[in-house]
């Protein structure tokens, strides 16, 4: 959900959007956003978004998902975006087959159309460096821009595809310095996805996004309250503020929970901010174990290990607290990190948790019993 009031990002937000008025040559023109789930990497990106279209420029939201192309979806929305922004370009783009350039046929069935079966023409990153250059150079002659922001990027896994944008966006923001801004997101396995996929993204800007230091979780709340007419007695905002630990979905939480119900005095008191904040971390553990379910015994038992070592822990140490090798947990700790995206690698063989406060409810749990050590079912 998007937030009443966006705290704490003030920083941010400027910095991109001063990015945005100076041009493809600033450091932030082209930037990565990482952090844990529900820091706010996407609370940012709609705030950003929104500012680029009060400025006329042609802006669009993808969000990758895993095992899917996002390429075609892409290119397909920013010529739609820029065909209804800017007429002009319409005739232009509209002889771009991407389909076939692709070798896709992405939504073809359901519109409708012929199919088409043609082996793809093009590489991918010759039709994306096109049309990115057709909308950049019409943007540039408007004195406008282009903004694509791609969410979720560490589940872009499609073959090559990132490779294709890296390169086309290379040539087309690099070299030929068109107004094309993007912004992606995503866990901080993103950067090691990114990295893989070209030297262009190995030197694009990274910043993470992190929970909210206390003032702005004290202004998320007052200021929210605020602009709906309710009032926060000051014993409620310390219970909200120490519960929420300035982590601003557990925040969001909160205070959906902590409101005043529908015909009582318009005011949170003590006893609704210590009741949201229970709420809410409620709603915390339904989603832990959510996750945990859906881990098989081997990785439920690497998770704890890692909850049991602590955040510095390394593959060596949880080979040791599980009684293995790390080659024999090589499959666990990738399936954590690629597949379930609950840990992340950070450097150095270590992995820490993606999704705030679940160590603390692993070790609040019963150890788990390690499994038995099957070579060739492995
Ligand atoms: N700066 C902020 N101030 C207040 N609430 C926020 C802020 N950033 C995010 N939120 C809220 O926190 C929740 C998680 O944010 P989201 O952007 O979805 O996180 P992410 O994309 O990092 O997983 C959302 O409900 C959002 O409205
Ligand atoms: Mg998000």
């Amino acid at each position: 959900m998007r937030p009443l009031v966006l705290a704490g990002r003030d920083s941010l937000t400027g910095q991109i959007g001063r990015a945005f008025r100076t041009g493809p040559r600033d450091p932030w023109f082209t930037t990565v956003l990482v952090g844990d789930r529900g820091v706010g990497k996407t609370a940012v990106l709609d705030a950003v978004e929104k500012s680029a279209r009060e400025s006329g420029w042609a802006v669009i939201h993808e969000q990758a998902v895993e095992k899917e192309g996002l390429l075609a979806l892409l290119l397909k929305d920013l010529v739609k975006e820029a065909g209804s922004l800017w007429t002009r370009t319409k005739k232009t783009l509209a002889n771009f087959d991407i389909e076939a350039s692709l070798g896709t046929n992405v939504g073809v069935a359901s519109a409708g159309i012929k199919i088409k079966s043609k082996p793809a023409a093009r590489v991918p990153t010759e039709i994306t460096r096109d049309i990115l250059r057709v909308v950049g150079v019409h943007a540039k002659q408007q004195g406008r821009g282009v903004l694509l922001t791609i969410d979720e990027v560490q589940s872009w896994t499609a073959e090559g595809e990132l490779n294709a944008l890296a390169a086309a966006l290379q040539i087309v923001t690099k070299r030929e310095q068109l107004p094309v801004a993007v912004i992606f997101a995503g866990l901080p396995v993103s950067l090691e996805i990114m990295s893989g996929a070209g030297t262009f993204f190995e030197r694009v800007t990274n910043s993470t996004v992190e929970d909210l230091p206390r003032e702005s979780t004290e202004y998320a709340f007052l200021k929210t309250a605020e602009k709906r007419g309710v009032l926060i007695e000051p014993e409620a905002l310390e219970v909200l503020v120490e519960g929420t630990s300035g982590y601003p979905y557990l925040i969001q939480l909160a205070g959906y929970h902590a409101w005043p119900p529908v015909g009582s005095p318009r005011v949170i008191t003590a006893d609704l901010a210590r009741d949201g904040v229970s709420r809410a971390r409620q709603e915390m553990d339904k989603l832990y174990s959510g996750r945990w379910e859906k881990c098989s015994p081997m990785e439920q038992a690497y998770l704890w290990a890692v909850a049991e070592v602590g955040e510095s822990a390394t593959a060596k140490d949880i080979a040791a607290t599980l009684k293995r090798s790390t080659e024999q947990l090589g499959p666990t700790r990738h399936a954590l990190i690629h597949e379930h995206h609950v840990l992340d690698a950070a450097g150095y063989g270590k992995v820490v948790f993606s999704l705030p406060g679940f160590s603390a409810w692993i070790r609040s749990r019963d150890p788990v019993e390690i499994p038995e050590y099957h070579p060739r079912r492995c």
